[in-house]
């Protein structure tokens, strides 16, 4: 059975991979697209998402959301992924977005969902996902995971302790964390693992397919290879954490504690894993460690090829 899913997203790059892997993928039933601000202004990534899903040939209803976390400003990330959040290549317009707020949107879908039945992923700062359980907490019951591209349990990629959506939201993250339902990370250390380096993308670009493959690999040639890493490649963050709803045997995981810090000292936004058990606390997240690389650029291809 495909996976009832609502994508969160602030494409952003990595996003636009994230999404069109979603749309190519019947393992999953895309019900709705949420942006939020993030890597560009919400304005620019609503824009994108439109976009993204026209290209994926998916009449899916996108909804923008929040365009600032809980309590401070976005700090963006047009330096990754340029001043139009897809490394300067433009797509042809999506339709309208649907009327209404990110957080009314998934509340409505949700309140008629069954119980444990809609995944949820998250690849931009949490704020519209925290929003929504916020506002209504008891729909928590519906959601059967919660799946996000979020954290580290070591090094931080904005500052030396933070992940870049973590950071950007730590507030929000720590109410999605704590909310009682089956949570997954992908972190920095997880997606480290899939790099995509100029061969893979001459790898895809070789599969042929149509317009949505070509755009992806365009977007994906844009993207800068990552100082932190040393490599000629950036990780392909946000599409990990669609593949492991997509195909979970590509991936080892551990059940750990997981918490946010959310203090305004030189930690904000630093991902507290404790991968050991030191703390001895109960485990809220499923923490992906490893991904089989060469099965997740496999899985791409497929699912890009399968876009007209
Ligand atoms: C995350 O930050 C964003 O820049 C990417 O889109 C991804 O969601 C990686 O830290
Ligand atoms: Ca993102």
């Amino acid at each position: 059975m495909p996976r009832a899913t609502i994508i969160d997203c602030d494409p952003g790059t990595d996003d636009a991979i994230a999404l069109l892997l979603a749309m190519g993928s019947p393992e999953i039933d895309l019900r709705l697209v949420t942006a939020v601000g993030g890597n560009v202004g919400l304005g620019i990534t609503l824009a994108n998402a439109r976009a993204l899903v026209a290209l994926g040939g998916s009449a899916v209803p996108v909804v923008g959301g929040a365009d600032r976390a809980l309590m401070r400003p976005y700090q963006e990330a047009a330096y990754v992924h340029g001043e139009n959040g897809l490394g300067g290549v433009v797509l042809p317009p999506g339709p309208p977005a649907a009327p209404g707020l990110a957080v009314d949107a998934m509340r409505a879908l949700l309140r008629q969902a069954a119980p444990d039945s809609v995944t949820l992923v998250g690849i931009g700062p949490a704020t519209n996902l925290g929003l929504v359980l916020a506002a209504e907490p008891e729909l928590a019951g519906r959601v059967a995971e919660i799946v996000l591209m979020t954290g580290a349990w070591a090094e931080g990629n904005v500052t030396p302790a933070a992940e870049f959506n973590a950071w950007n939201d730590p507030e929000a993250l720590q109410i999605v964390l704590s909310c009682g339902r089956p949570i997954t990370l992908a972190t920095l250390e997880l997606t480290a693992q899939a790099v995509c380096t100029p061969a893979r993308i001459a790898a895809l670009r070789g599969l042929g397919g149509g317009a949505a493959l070509r755009a992806a690999c365009a977007i994906e040639a844009t993207v800068p290879p990552s100082k932190r890493l040393g490599i000629d490649g950036h990780p392909e963050h946000d599409a990990c954490a669609v593949a492991w709803v997509v195909a979970p045997q590509l991936f080892t995981s551990r059940m750990v504690f997981a918490e946010v810090d959310c203090g305004n000292g030189p930690g904000r936004g630093q991902t507290l894993i404790d991968r050991w058990d030191r703390l001895k606390r109960t485990a809220n997240v499923r923490l992906l460690e490893t991904v089989d690389a060469e099965g997740f650029f496999q899985l791409l291809g497929q699912a890009l090829t399968r876009l007209a």
